[in-house]
């Protein structure tokens, strides 16, 4: 069936009373749109963990640096709606920017540290942005669960952290990253490849592969385990943004592997002018 579509903040406060009247569970799924298998595995799951599922598809302005793709972000609304019909999705939210920052709005929400290193430095503001929509959709739909994929892997330590720290008392889910058969995480952003960057993206999963590897046979210098990724970076002529190992949860470097403390490589790099992320658990 069609999922209903909700435009405004006050409709959602409305059908979200209802729900809670009538005692249902409710999963919500954040995204931007432009859905892949990746965010219909965390619908799927939903389904799984609640009575009702919602989604809202909102290309986020405040997570947007003013060089990023805001403007360009692939968008795809009725395609969007049949996917989520065939994962069982009850109701989709779709503002408009302007409802979720009209004009007064001024609350922003900051995580101090896991927002630092990695995407948090590269892309200055974009987690406060993350943290900003996210903190407004999880007051709006007071959810008992919401899922993100673990592509976004430092998103969902900073939703988490958030999460934690403001009380909001949601059951937060993150769900191991979707690859395509030759092992590309999927990615809105894959869109924007052209076959030949495609092909080089796999680098970053090639890499991630080769580091967790030698992981297995021994290796535990953060160093050699991350010359590994950068080998197959550089063989597929890709631009390095970063390429790191860290502490699972606080995302603190690592400089060697440690038993018993769960470890993350995570990786970033430009095919092209694409910027693509990738991680994995490594070592444990
Ligand atoms: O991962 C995303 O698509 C976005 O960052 C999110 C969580 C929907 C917030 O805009």
């Amino acid at each position: 069936m069609a999922p209903r579509v909700l435009r405004s903040v006050e409709e959602v406060k409305a059908w979200g009373a209802e729900l809670r009247r009538a005692g249902r569970r409710l999963a919500l799924v954040p995204t931007m749109g432009f859905l892949h298998e990746g965010h219909l595995s965390l619908m799927r799951e939903g389904r799984h963990r609640a009575d009702v599922v919602a989604t809202s598809i909102f290309v986020n302005p405040t997570q947007f640096g003013p060089k990023e793709d805001l403007s360009r972000y692939p968008r795809d609304f009725e395609g969007d709606l049949a996917r989520c019909a065939s994962a069982g999705v009850d109701v989709v939210f779709a503002p408009e920017a302007g409802a979720m920052y009209p004009p007064g709005y001024q609350t922003y929400v900051e995580v101090t540290e896991v927002s630092k290193g990695l995407c948090g430095d590269r892309r200055p503001g974009h987690f406060r942005g993350v943290a900003t929509i996210v903190t407004q959709l999880l007051c709006l739909f007071r959810p008992d669960v919401a899922l993100f994929g673990e592509k976004d892997y430092q998103q969902l330590q900073v939703i988490k952290a958030m999460n934690r720290d403001l009380h909001l008392g949601v059951d937060i889910v993150g769900m191991p990253t979707v690859r395509e058969a030759d092992g590309l995480a999927m990615s809105s952003r894959n869109a924007y490849l052209s076959p030949e960057e495609r092909k080089r993206a796999l680098a970053l999963s090639r890499g991630l592969g080769a580091a967790q590897a030698l992981a297995r046979a021994g290796t535990s210098e953060a160093s050699a385990l991350t010359e590994a990724v950068r080998r197959e970076l550089r063989a597929a002529d890709l631009r390095e943004d970063y390429v790191e190992l860290v502490d699972a949860e606080r995302l603190t470097p690592l400089p060697t592997l440690q038993p018993g403390q769960p470890a993350r490589l995570l990786v970033a790099a430009f095919s092209g002018s694409t910027r693509l992320i990738d991680n994995q658990p490594i070592g444990g």
